[in-house]
């Protein structure tokens, strides 16, 4: 027997590390993700083949699996460690697959709290709106209080976003203790960040693609003074624009991983990036499931 499940990665349009101090985050899930079979056979669980290749994974397992009995395959279409949600959808896929192979209903409470179990396994303390994201679908504004998180679907028209993959992995981790460490003079850049989420929603909301550019390249410059962005990101982001984009922001902690960028041509910045040796595409949101 075997039973498998798919979870879409997602892209933070806005508000990244704003959303560990209670400020709201702006989510959407996107049409790339990462899919679990498990499959009934003898011996330990055991890891048959996976495109993450990280010493936890062995514990991540064992969170939802038991010891023997299950083949895991792991086939991902994101890529991994970039800050585009790869081990939320992982945590997701395989609550789902788990909860399958039990016999379970996929609840939505099932479904957070093996996910959430799996994500500790990776990021020790996240906000949590990966899993969430990913679990959603679609667009979500995030927002962590300390009776838990608060998230509110929200509906976006569809909007020209292209990735660009810097090629490096950031760590999660350590970017949010770098944040973390200097919170005196970070607090205000962190405030502005979430009140640049609630200002540019309107703009969102109608699809102006100057205003909200405007406010991603705001937002990067904010990430930039809290020490999360790179040369390398700074240089994605100005090859973008100089390529029509509209603006373009890190995605995600920073340190490494991805960039977006809002273009009419999002052809344009692929070429763009390409011409400079970094793998590009375009993004949909993920339909919402729930
Ligand atoms: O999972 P990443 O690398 O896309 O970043 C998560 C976003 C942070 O706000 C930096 C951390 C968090 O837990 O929300």
């Amino acid at each position: 027997m075997s039973t498998s499940a798919f979870a879409p990665g997602k892209i933070i349009l806005m508000g990244e590390h704003a959303v560990v101090y209670g400020h709201t985050a702006l989510a959407m899930a996107v049409d790339r993700g990462m899919t679990v079979r498990l499959d009934e056979r003898p011996g330990p669980t055991r890891l048959e083949n996976s495109p993450i290749d990280d010493p936890r994974m062995g514990e991540a397992l064992h969170r939802v699996l038991p010891q023997n009995g299950v083949g895991v395959h792991i086939d991902s279409t994101l890529p991994i460690g970039r800050g585009m949600g790869s081990s939320a959808a992982l945590a997701v896929a395989l609550a789902r697959a788990s909860l399958q192979r039990e016999g379970r209903a996929e609840t939505e409470d099932a479904v957070n709290e093996r996910a959430f179990a799996v994500e500790r396994v990776f990021h020790g303390s996240p906000s949590g709106i990966d899993h969430t994201v990913s679990m959603h679908g679609g667009a979500m504004l995030y927002r962590r209080t300390e009776a838990g998180p608060v998230f509110e679907p929200i509906q976006l028209p569809q909007l020209p976003i292209v990735v660009v993959d810097s090629g490096g992995a950031g760590n999660t981790a350590t970017m949010v203790e770098t944040v973390a460490g200097n919170l005196t003079r970070n607090a205000e850049y962190l405030a502005c960040m979430g009140n640049l989420v609630a200002t540019t929603l309107p703009a969102l909301q109608r699809a102006d693609l100057p205003a909200i550019g405007a406010a991603w390249s705001e937002n990067h410059r904010l990430l930039q003074a809290i020490g999360v962005s790179t040369p390398l990101l700074d240089a994605i982001v100005d090859t973008a624009i100089a390529a029509g984009a509209t603006g373009a922001k890190l995605a995600g902690a920073g340190g490494g991983g991805v960039v977006i960028a809002l273009a009419r041509d999002p052809q344009a910045v692929c070429a763009a990036a390409a011409a400079q040796g970094w793998a590009a595409f375009s993004v949909s949101p993920a339909p919402r499931t729930a």
